[in-house]
């Protein structure tokens, strides 16, 4: 989604703007621009890419130590330079603002600033905001102050930065809802959206917290807070150095983001299991000092999730009622948000996100904790992110920044994460002995291996895309715990190749789906050695029988045999419970090595953005 940069420095600023823009091209975006303060406002704004804006802004000879930058994602209005940010505000176009998020009272606030006299040259509530700073403005006289009043009457989420022409020395920051931080250095301090886009200058951050609005100039910086009063109470926030490294968020030696992080996957696991392997048993301390109080009391679990997250809550309730016992459900969290569920206030809501920003997932746990769940737990992969300050308890997975918009390390963690969650669960409820704790310990401290070897089967997945890039569909089919890893292959093929894919387990079969079944479908179907392959078998049977192309991903002592019109692809081992998150890479490398062959853009897929922060 949308990405913010400013900067106030010793030194010209612009380098630095579009560096950081460049680094949040990822997020999705389909304008960009830039204001510049050096005597007059200057701006220059594209709906094409940051290398473009780069270009223009270079031919205009754009420089100044004062500046703010802007991808956007449209929401409010079509993408078109009118519509992209920066947007000028006041009618005297003397304050430039950019903003990340939706506010939701923007109508009315419009036709009250029409009344005054304001003119709107966009369709963006983001205009709604720069011409109420400057209505502000012209009684307060002060940009600080005129940007707490506004923010004060803002409803909806948003991260602003703010510049004035009168007063080129200072940014002002503010957030509510959408992440914001502070990035420090002896050259200057600046704002960003997302720490990546300033590693370029500092690793020393600060992270706004809800209501936060922060003035910043080349040598200073300080923070107020608006939810108790308006014009703002002083507040700290704590200066600390990210661990985000510069070759966490560049490419290195792949063609890909998506390519690195696939095989990042072993690196991640074990990164997300040290805590385990260090302290050798399973221990409810994994998920938060209060975790051992809140599952002793747990009765059952909702998962609430989006999109590849939701896939890993799926995999989560196989696991957490067959090794744990307890009931678990797994629900949309864009649904369940607009229904009327009924809450066990002893069920432990748990939120699943990679970016921890994503609104509705956010807005269900919220629900979840007002129709009456008591304890809640996130399971994410961004320490500061918005999900991890909502809940009682949290677990990091330590998947490392995650470019590609298409989630591939994010999923195969979290199914680490939630497998500990089912094992810790199955401990404190004695459902497993200390030898069967021990062995699954062993098991975990296998995984990295067992992805490496895995991850070897790229070749044969190279010959198997040649016949799909071609294609128009293609059916994916699963049963039991790895239907939800179909669902996960099917949503991986058609985000980032195009081709419409269905998963379906694969007993739904005959009950519609066959129909579609022809010698131009491909049906993928994930076969491992378990209580399911015979069955599964027949509705492969029933597939071939119609003329389907079959690709079966199967274990390596499986007794699915190889013959015309079915291909399979053996995994190195059988990896037991482990066995969906081996799976998943198969499917991975399918959907990245289909979508180079037909040339789409894969990190950056049509249409979709890497954290969905609005609704
Ligand atoms: C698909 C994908 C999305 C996300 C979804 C939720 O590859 O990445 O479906 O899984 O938008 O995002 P998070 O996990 O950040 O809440």
């Amino acid at each position: 989604m949308c990405g913010i940069v400013g900067a106030v420095a010793k030194d010209n600023i612009v380098p630095v703007l579009l560096e950081g823009l460049l680094r949040l091209e990822y997020r999705g975006y389909d304008s960009a621009g830039i204001v510049v303060a050096n005597g007059k406002l200057h701006r220059v704004r594209t709906t094409e890419r940051v290398a473009e804006l780069a270009k223009l802004v270079s031919i205009e000879k754009t420089e100044g130590l004062t500046g703010i930058a802007h991808t956007r994602w449209a929401t409010h209005g079509v993408p078109c330079e009118r519509n992209a940010h920066p947007h000028f505000a006041g009618n005297d176009k003397k304050i430039a603002v950019v903003h990340n998020g939706i506010i939701e009272n923007h109508e009315v606030i419009r036709r009250r600033l029409q009344e005054a006299g304001f003119e709107f040259l966009s369709d963006t509530d983001t205009e709604v905001i720069g011409h109420l700073i400057s209505l502000h403005l012209e009684i307060t006289r002060d940009l600080r102050e005129a940007v707490c009043l506004a923010a004060a009457e803002l409803q909806g989420a948003y991260a602003i930065v703010v510049i004035e022409e009168e007063r080129p020395d200072r940014i002002i920051a503010a957030r509510n809802g959408a992440p914001l931080l502070l990035g420090l250095s002896k050259n200057g301090n600046y704002a960003a959206s997302d720490a990546s886009a300033l590693l370029q200058v500092t690793r020393r951050m600060v992270y706004l917290e809800e209501g936060d609005v922060a003035e910043l100039t080349s040598s200073n910086y300080h923070v107020i807070n608006i939810t108790k009063n308006k014009l703002g109470e002083k507040v700290r926030r704590v200066e600390l150095e990210t661990d985000l490294t510069r070759e966490a968020v560049e490419l290195g030696p792949y063609a890909h983001f998506m390519q690195k992080e696939i095989f990042e996957q072993p690196v991640a696991i074990a990164n997300t299991l040290e805590m385990v392997f260090n302290a050798h048993s399973l221990s409810p301390r994994l998920f938060g000092s209060e975790a051992e109080s809140v599952f002793q009391k747990t009765s059952g679990i909702l998962i609430l999730a989006c999109g590849t997250s939701y896939h890993a809550g799926l995999v989560a309730m196989h696991w957490l009622e067959a090794i744990s016992g307890l009931p678990c459900s797994v629900e949309i969290a864009s649904e369940y948000r607009y229904r009327e569920p009924i809450a066990n206030p002893d069920t432990l809501v748990v939120g699943i996100s990679q970016s921890g920003e994503t609104a509705d997932t956010l807005a269900a746990l919220k629900y979840a904790k007002s129709r009456g769940h008591r304890y809640s737990l996130a399971i994410c992969n961004v320490p500061e992110s918005a999900l991890m300050r909502q809940t009682d308890l949290r677990f990091l997975t330590r998947a490392g920044p995650e470019i590609g918009v298409a989630s591939t390390k994010a999923f195969t963690t979290q199914l680490v994460a939630l497998m500990l969650l089912a094992a810790v669960f199955a401990k404190l409820r004695k459902k497993i002995s200390e030898k069967l704790e021990q062995k699954l310990i062993d098991g975990l401290r296998h995984l990295p291996i067992a992805m490496q070897l895995a991850l070897q089967i790229e070749p044969q997945i190279i010959e198997w895309a040649k016949n799909f890039s071609h294609k128009r569909h293609a059916l994916f089919l699963g049963r039991g715990v790895h239907y939800p890893i179909a669902m996960e292959g099917a949503l991986k093929l058609k985000e980032i190749s195009y081709i419409h894919a269905e998963a379906y387990a694969a007993g739904e079969l005959k009950h519609g789906p066959l129909a579609l079944v022809d010698k131009e479908m491909p049906v993928v179907a994930i076969a491992p050695n378990d209580s399911l392959q015979e069955k599964l078998k027949s509705n492969l049977q029933e597939v071939r029988a119609r003329g389907g192309e079959l690709y079966v991903i199967a274990d390596a002592d499986s007794s699915i045999q190889e013959s015309e019109g079915v291909h399979i692809i053996r995994l190195a081992e059988h990896a037991g419970m482990f066995s969906p998150i081996l799976h998943t890479i198969p499917l991975q490398l399918l959907a990245y090595h289909v979508a180079l062959q037909k040339g789409t853009d894969v990190d950056k897929p049509r249409n979709l953005a890497k954290a969905v922060t609005v609704e």
